[in-house]
């Protein structure tokens, strides 16, 4: 499943299940559902992810990276060309300069491991258990590196640093963004 919200993940599988029972012989569980999980949207964790974990299921993470905000690459004054990105609130200058002392956050735990950002990111996420991340990257160099990413071990009050680092973060969503993303198309 993908972008399924966690009633109509246990609907469909209670489905299937009752498929299972009739004489089609379909059935079986459903999985996983891959939903967008980083630290910057984690939706997931309230009641999706409990469950997951409490009946052996698996949340795929699409975005595991916010499409490259973790990374720590962007800032105010350095902000992504174009592409899906313009019509991303979270790359707004406002939402960029917000970000700092979480995007610092993630640069003082990447230095403790020998890291980059963009890895403990990762490491934040494949950390929860029943979590595996889709990582996304725009060259070998990243996809390299991004897998190594899976070998980090995150210290539990690094992990809570990090959490308390995303919750401090309040970017501009939804109608309080739209006239920032209005003006960038403007520019
Ligand atoms: N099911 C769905 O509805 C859905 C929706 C969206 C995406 N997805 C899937 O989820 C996967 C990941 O999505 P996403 O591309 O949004 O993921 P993401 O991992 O959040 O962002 C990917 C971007 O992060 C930057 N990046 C990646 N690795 C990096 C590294 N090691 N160091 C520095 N920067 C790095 C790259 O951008 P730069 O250009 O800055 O280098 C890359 O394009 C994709 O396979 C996509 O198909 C699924």
């Amino acid at each position: 499943m993908s972008n399924y919200p966690l009633r109509r993940w246990q609907r469909a599988e209670a489905s299937l299940a009752g498929a299972s029972t009739g004489t089609a012989g379909a059935g079986g569980r459903v999985l996983s559902n891959q939903v967008q999980f980083s630290l910057v949207s984690r939706g997931p964790l309230a009641e999706m992810l409990p469950w997951a974990q409490r009946t052996g299921h698996l949340v795929m993470a699409y975005s595991p990276l916010a499409q490259g905000l973790l990374s720590g690459r962007y800032g105010p004054d350095r902000r992504p060309s174009g592409g899906v990105r313009a019509a991303n609130a979270m790359f707004l200058p406002e939402n960029l300069t917000a970000a700092a002392p979480l995007l610092d956050t993630l640069r003082d735990v990447a230095a403790a491991h020998d890291a980059s950002p963009a890895q403990i990111a990762l490491a934040w996420l494949v950390h929860l258990p029943n979590v595996v991340a889709s990582r996304g990257g725009s060259s070998v160099a990243q996809v390299e590196s991004n897998a190594a990413a899976a070998d980090i071990r995150l210290a539990d009050d690094e992990h809570r640093s990090l959490t308390a680092a995303a919750e401090a973060f309040r970017p501009l969503t939804g109608v309080s963004a739209l006239p920032g993303l209005v003006r960038g198309r403007r520019a």
